[in-house]
């Protein structure tokens, strides 16, 4: 796992209890990597005879234009998060919206299609989650965003399906079944200006930060009635599991990790 910064990254218990758990035997550790190093590292790690990586933030757009093939999702986030190797050959896939996907359908049991879903944000989060959502036939997803530009932008680009929208944050006032957090306003202990309005009892809320304490994001929606509140760290044992399968074609079970992690 390479990205910059790595310490808090959770990662290499995450795969070596599924390593552990499916009998597989795996070596997974991480290293910090800065931008203008990314070249010069992973080709050292290639050299080592890696098998697989995972890339993290600031490099994933860095990952994305070093792979020699790409997946179709990783193509339209424009950004990788987990690297095959074959032959000598990279192969660069994007696990996120899948990992999003797994946790909402199967671990929180809810189901997306023909809902009404709210993405806030329209950077590199809410890019690489969009099309993995689309793909569930969702009846509407309206994508709001500070600057109102990259809103319309990631509306474009996705316009082969034709039931996504974009705006500002003030012109939302619409009740929606699902909230997804994309900002990083979390980071900030920051709420994207949004009307409460959109929250009904039968909301799902869901943030892509995860943290021991809940964002303050997920505060503002438990304040306002939300049926479930939630943060990103079924996603990311999830996304874990994909990479995983990619790498081993074995699916491991993410439970009672998940269980585990929570406590
Ligand atoms: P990431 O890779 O985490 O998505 P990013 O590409 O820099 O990082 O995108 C950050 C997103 O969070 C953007 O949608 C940003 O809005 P802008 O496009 O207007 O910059 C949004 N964001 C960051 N801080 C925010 C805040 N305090 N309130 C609302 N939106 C915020």
């Amino acid at each position: 796992m390479i990205g910059d910064p790595i310490k808090h990254s959770i990662s290499p218990q995450i795969h070596t209890a599924f390593a552990k758990s499916s009998g597989q035997n795996i070596t997974y550790t991480k290293l910090r990597v800065r931008p203008a190093d990314f070249a010069v590292k992973v080709k050292d790690l290639l050299g080592l005879g890696v098998k697989g990586m995972n890339i993290t933030l600031p490099l994933k757009e860095l990952a994305f234009a070093f792979a020699n093939k790409l997946s179709p999702r990783a193509k339209f986030a424009g950004a990788v998060n987990t690297f095959k190797i074959e032959q000598g050959m990279v192969y660069g896939d994007n696990t996120d919206g899948i990992g999003l996907i797994r946790d909402i359908t199967q671990n929180l049991k809810a189901d997306i299609t023909d809902k009404k879903i709210l993405l806030l944000g329209a950077g590199g989060a809410a890019k690489g989650i969009i099309k993995p959502l689309l793909e569930e036939a969702p009846e509407v997803l309206h994508i709001a965003n500070r600057t109102i530009s990259k809103a319309i932008e990631l509306k474009n680009q996705a316009k082969v399906y034709n039931n996504v929208s974009a705006s500002g944050f003030a012109a939302v006032s619409d009740k929606f079944d699902f909230i997804i957090n994309a900002t990083s306003a979390s980071v900030n202990h920051a709420v994207p200006p949004i009307s409460a309005k959109v929250i009904d009892k039968n909301t799902v809320c869901y943030d892509l930060m995860y943290s021991k304490e809940p964002t303050s994001f997920l505060l503002w929606a438990q304040q306002h009635g939300a049926k479930i509140t939630t943060d990103g760290l079924g996603m990311l044992v999830e996304k874990a599991a994909e990479s995983f399968y990619l790498w081993r074609k074995i699916r491991p079970a993410t439970q009672d990790l998940l269980l585990k992690l929570r406590k």
